[in-house]
């Protein structure tokens, strides 16, 4: 059964804490925190301040997606604000394989994600420290846009590697999700959906529908 991890990118900042309780009481499963340095992408967003004041609200794991140069820099920050889960852009790091061993040693799961132009080669090298394998559906930024199809092979992919070098990581899907897409991503092999303008686009008392009816695709 999938998984959804709602993207506070597209909350309502005006109405932070009622956004967030309607992740948890919605029946969701993850918050996932897009954090955005204006470096690594073209936009800026909020960081260890913000997740270590909206901590308190939910129990839901918080699933930290940092797209930002050199994050090996604010991993702790990040852990100590309250994330259970950390991940990092491949393309940030020129030691890929000691971050997420840094973020393992702190007792956090270590996430990897990729762009959409970016291959998975490297893969069954790292695979072993890998908790969460986060494939950019869409060039990363902004919420609310196109499902990139390319993504789908590398779902397939990541599960092929996934079940041929016997790692457990899961298998995220960031960007585009919605009722059109997510039949296309579950069927590729995905385990979670990050829902950003879907999930938020909808009125507070639809969103237990919408978890319940992905639910049960
Ligand atoms: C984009 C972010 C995504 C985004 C998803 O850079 O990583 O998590 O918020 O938003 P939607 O679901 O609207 O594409
Ligand atoms: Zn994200």
């Amino acid at each position: 059964m999938i998984k959804i991890a709602p993207s506070i990118l597209s909350a309502d900042f005006l109405k932070l804490e009622e956004e967030i309780r309607s992740i948890e009481t919605s029946g969701a499963d993850l918050v996932h925190l897009d954090i955005m340095d204006g470096h690594f992408v073209p936009n800026i967003t909020f960081g260890p301040m913000i997740v270590k004041q909206i901590r308190p609200l939910v129990k839901l794991p918080f699933d930290a997606h940092l797209m930002i140069e050199n994050p090996t820099l604010f991993i702790q920050k990040f852990a100590d604000a309250g994330c259970e889960m950390i991940t990092v852009h491949a393309e940030t790091e020129q030691h890929l394989h000691r971050t997420l061993q840094f973020i393992k040693r702190l007792g956090l799961k270590a996430g990897i994600s990729v762009n959409p132009h970016t291959a998975v080669d490297f893969l069954p090298y790292v695979g072993d420290l890998c908790d969460l394998f986060l494939v950019m559906s869409v060039n990363p930024g902004f919420g609310g846009q196109e499902y990139i199809k390319s993504a789908s092979e590398k779902i397939r992919k990541v599960a092929e590697i996934r079940e041929k070098y016997g790692f457990n990581y899961e298998i995220s899907v960031d960007g585009g999700v919605n009722a059109k897409t997510l039949p296309e991503v579950i069927k590729a092999g995905a385990d979670i959906a990050v829902m950003g303008s879907y999930f938020f686009g909808k009125p507070l008392e639809e969103r237990a529908e919408l978890v319940r009816n992905a639910k049960n695709l």
